[in-house]
């Protein structure tokens, strides 16, 4: 079986990270997202990956992954050339694909659940067309549905007005190849793209052999800022089996609970408290770091307190009062407060940034 993870998404609710940075390669927890989808995959005996890209990302993708060897996997480069949907981006794959049985995985979307149990009972389920992950919310327009009668699904619907169920299709499919001939079948919706929520739904209503799986664990789909921070928290908490420290604590510092930090970093007159992650080569001085942070490469953090946040390669925050909270802040990002006259705050900040301080 091979897979495709849709990575072509713009992902307009991030900007301005989103501007230099795709947003499945986002760190989380000091990894890029899209590695712990690559890695859900692999863990089903996947390894043949095509990742579809769009022409502003593809480069971005091709410098951070490579051909997949560093993750044990083999990835293939597919172009979206425009954002048409996801029923498109699947017709982009067809030459990878040819006659195999696929799964598809909407890569902004992080799941804690194993996937084996859903890959398997696909593979031993040789009569249907597909088998489509689920599970329950409470918001189901913001979604695309799934009507259920006993284990078929009898309808799908992509974000309904009135939802007719609560059951989400929350970004895993597994297809065999019908689903192209749902997908010539379809015209675009009223958001203009051509949605494989219609596919499914022709192939439910011409050969009526789709399954649901519903999971009860936590997933999330990863568009928005505190989509990533919450996410940062649940891989803190629940992925990371291994904290190692390898840099230098200095004696004046205490470091309580799960910590890691990186070669060539300095904690000096500091408290952490974990789950913490903390990239190579930091310097963190005077600084209080609390729980669920995540610190990229190269960054100084002094005479400051921050928790619950995200911290990106390079970032220099120093002498700030406020403690820092629930932030997500991008590469090279400079924090400060002065003494000086007039006592103002100055901001330099690029197109659709965000500042947030207290009164
Ligand atoms: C897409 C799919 C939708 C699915 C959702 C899961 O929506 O169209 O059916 O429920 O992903 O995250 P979009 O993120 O494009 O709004």
């Amino acid at each position: 079986m091979k897979a495709i993870v849709l990575c072509a998404g713009k992902g307009t609710r991030l900007r301005p990270l989103t501007y230099t940075t795709a947003k499945h390669l986002i760190p989380v927890a000091n990894k890029p997202v899209i590695l712990y989808t690559i890695e859900k995959i692999k863990s089903a005996g996947i390894t043949e990956i095509g990742i579809i890209v769009s022409p502003e990302n593809k480069e971005d993708f091709e410098k951070t992954l490579g051909d997949g060897r560093e993750f044990g996997v083999h990835l293939t480069y597919i172009l979206q050339p425009e954002p048409k949907g996801l029923a498109h981006a699947v017709s982009m794959a067809k030459d990878f694909l040819g006659d195999e049985e696929f799964l598809m995985y909407l890569g902004d979307n992080l799941i804690l659940d194993d996937i084996r149990p859903f890959v398997k009972e696909f593979e031993e389920k040789k009569e249907l067309s597909a088998l489509i992950m689920l599970s329950p919310v409470s918001d189901p327009s913001r979604f695309g549905i799934a009507v259920m009668e006993n284990n078929r699904i009898v309808k799908t619907i992509e974000k309904p007005k009135d939802p007719p169920s609560n059951l989400a299709i929350i970004g895993l499919y597994l297809f065999r190849k019908d689903i192209f001939e749902g997908i010539a079948n379809i015209k675009p919706s009223w958001r203009g793209e051509y949605e494989i929520t219609d596919a499914i739904d022709w192939l439910i209503q011409h050969r009526g052999t789709v399954e649901g799986h519903i999971i009860y664990g936590w997933w999330k789909d990863t568009g928005k800022p505190e989509d990533l921070i919450e996410a940062n928290h649940k891989i803190l908490d629940e992925v990371i089996e291994e904290f190692k420290i390898e840099g230098v604590i200095e004696a004046t510092s205490s470091v309580h609970g799960r910590v890691s930090i990186g070669e060539g970093t300095e904690v000096v007159n500091s408290v952490i408290r974990g789950p913490v992650i903390i990239g190579k080569n930091c310097t963190i001085s005077n600084a209080y770091i609390g729980p669920y942070t995540s610190i990229g490469n190269g960054v100084l953090i002094e005479n400051c307190e921050i928790e619950n946040s995200i911290v990106m390669d390079e970032v220099r925050i120093s002498n700030f009062s406020a403690r820092i909270d629930s932030s997500l802040i991008g590469k090279k990002v400079e924090i400060t407060e002065m003494d000086g006259k007039p006592k103002g705050v100055q901001i330099i900040a690029g197109d659709l940034s965000k500042v947030i301080v207290a009164k």
